[in-house]
């Protein structure tokens, strides 16, 4: 088949450009694969594909699969409604809510309004359009009502967004990823390995400079009855959510409660880096089958609409 692997040239730092490069090559063994940028004549040139490996992110994320969709082009990853659900932390606690599926308490805080009270703390206050823990630091997690003002007001300012006041669960960090219908092996998050004195949890600079530093377990150290009730809300999720070819959910454990956190429908692919990719060695799949895996299921679920 005629492959483009499609990504924005907005954000391409090098664990995209990584990515592009290392999906092309894995399905070029297979297929006639070429690099696609989004930009000028888009549409023209991605007419002449057979399909579609969609790498484009954060704006891109469901306009791409929008354009594909009107074109009958079959493409890797989720519906642009599904995209547009999971780009919003507040719509996706709200399907998940809706569906039974557990996720921490909240309330939201929209722009021009102050919040007078805190009923449950600690608290996290997030901008709920952001990723890649943007506008999650040290004192996002607040435990009254002056520090939570404060929270809400960085939300407001710095992103033009409402504000998602949180309950903070204190437990194990661990994620979730789901291919092709099966369920990877659960990754663990362990914070304990960082320098004293910082956060235990993916703020902006936990996640951006102390990866070295963060402990990734997989599989995750839990027992089978929570792997079983991990697996059995992913999957719940996956559906409510109109998810489909692979995603990665991030959530929290307190005792034997689970607290979804946050659903990725277009989590990065890059190898030796990358959770998905993590949970995929875990299953014994190499990163070129995992590659495989997703564009045949792609193609799977295009035939099946
Ligand atoms: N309610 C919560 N309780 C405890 N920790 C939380 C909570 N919400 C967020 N966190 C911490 O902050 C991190 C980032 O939050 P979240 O996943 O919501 O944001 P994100 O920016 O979408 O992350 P990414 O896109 O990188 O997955 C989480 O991985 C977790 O460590
Ligand atoms: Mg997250």
């Amino acid at each position: 088949m005629k492959v483009a692997v499609v990504y924005d040239l907005e954000n391409l730092d090098e664990s995209r450009v990584k990515m592009v490069d290392s999906v092309c090559e894995a399905l070029s063994k297979y297929h006639d694969v070429e690099k696609l940028p989004f930009g000028d004549n888009f549409i023209e040139r991605v007419k002449t594909f057979d399909a579609v490996f969609n790498l484009s992110t954060a704006h891109l994320q469901m306009h791409v699969p929008a354009i594909l969709d009107v074109l009958k082009i079959p493409y890797t990853g989720s519906s642009p409604l599904a995209h547009a659900l999971c780009t919003d932390k507040i719509l996706t606690k709200i399907v998940l809510q809706h569906h039974g599926i557990p996720t921490p308490r909240f309330f939201v805080v929209p722009i021009g309004e102050e919040p007078d009270s805190l009923d449950f703390s600690p608290a996290i206050v997030k901008p709920p359009r952001q990723g890649s823990a943007k506008g999650i630091h040290a004192d996002s997690v607040v435990e009254n009502v002056e520090a939570l003002k404060r929270a809400v007001r960085r939300v407001h300012e710095q992103f033009r967004e409402p504000a998602l006041v949180e309950e903070f669960i204190e437990g194990k960090e661990l994620s979730v990823g789901i291919v092709a219908e099966e369920v990877l092996p659960i990754l663990e998050i362990d914070f304990s390995t960082l320098p004293d004195g910082l956060e235990r949890f993916y703020s902006y600079r936990v996640k951006h400079y102390y990866g070295e530093q963060t402990c990734y377990i997989c599989p995750a150290r839990i027992d089978e009855n929570l792997r079983r009730k991990i697996e059995h809300y992913a999957r719940m999720a996956f559906k409510a959510l109109n998810l489909r070819n692979y995603t990665r959910m991030d959530l929290r454990v307190r005792g034997d409660e689970v607290y979804f956190l946050d659903v990725n429908s277009l989590p990065m692919l890059t190898p030796n880096y990358s959770d998905i990719v993590k949970m995929a060695e875990a299953a014994k799949l190499s990163y070129e089958e995992l590659i495989l895996k997703i564009f045949n299921d792609a193609l799977r679920c295009h035939r099946d609409l």
